[in-house]
């Protein structure tokens, strides 16, 4: 298997982006952190900052939303041709209708769940995503540890894709670093964000391919 690392800017110098992006030229995705006070105690940037982020990266763009009123709002990050647009289980009545819109403006669409939501809940939405994030931190802030427990999530996850023979990749968020990124992966984690991990070193892109290896020995 190949692990997709994203590089997660929420811990990057926000005043920036465009020399933190140089930075982290290796990375498979860049992880997008959109976040409102609302949804999450946190609030980052919203729609006109990513959409000059997709002009300036090489890399393709997985924008993860922690925002309420996501049905209004998850489609115009996907018209501004992001890779993935990602939103909360939580956080909208219509997972699959969401999922189906944003892939019909080009873009692929993921479902997060927290760490204390049932992935039962969501079975039968799998099969209309191309991502599912199970957070391994509550989200909202970057440099928490991993949640031990959210790593059973990710492995009933892993089952059920497997069984139904879905394309859906499973990511992981929060936590994630050269000690934990092997657990993730061991539970059957393919994609994997890392801020503070990937922004703490001095060779980014080095640390990336350290994290990537890491996560490749599991499988
Ligand atoms: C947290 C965000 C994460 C965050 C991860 O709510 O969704 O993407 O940047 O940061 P680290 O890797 O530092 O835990
Ligand atoms: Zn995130």
């Amino acid at each position: 298997m190949s692990a997709r690392i994203c590089p997660s800017i929420l811990s990057a110098d926000f005043a920036n982006f465009d020399s933190e992006l140089k930075t982290i030229s290796e990375s498979d995705l860049i992880h997008v952190d959109v976040m409102d006070n609302h949804f999450v105690p946190n609030l980052t940037f919203g729609l006109a900052t990513v959409k000059r982020l997709q002009e300036l990266s090489t890399r393709p763009l997985d924008v993860h939303l922690m925002i309420e009123n996501v049905d209004k709002w998850a489609i115009e990050y996907a018209k501004l041709g992001v890779f993935s647009v990602t939103f909360h289980a939580e956080a909208t009545a219509e997972p699959i209708a969401l999922a189906q819109e944003i892939r019909r403006s080009g873009s692929r669409a993921g479902l997060a769940l927290k760490p204390k939501s049932e992935l039962a809940e969501y079975a039968h939405t799998l099969q209309h995503l191309d991502q599912l994030l199970v957070m391994t931190v509550e989200p909202g802030f970057g440099g928490q540890p991993l949640i031990p427990s959210t790593l059973d999530k990710v492995a009933a996850a892993r089952k059920l894709i497997d069984q139904s023979k879905l394309e859906c990749w499973l990511q992981v968020d929060g936590g994630i670093d050269s000690n934990t990124i092997a657990l993730a992966a061991e539970a059957g984690a393919d994609t994997f964000v890392a801020g503070k991990a990937v922004f703490d070193s001095v060779d980014r892109n080095q640390r990336i391919r350290e994290l990537r290896a890491l996560a490749e020995q599991q499988t």
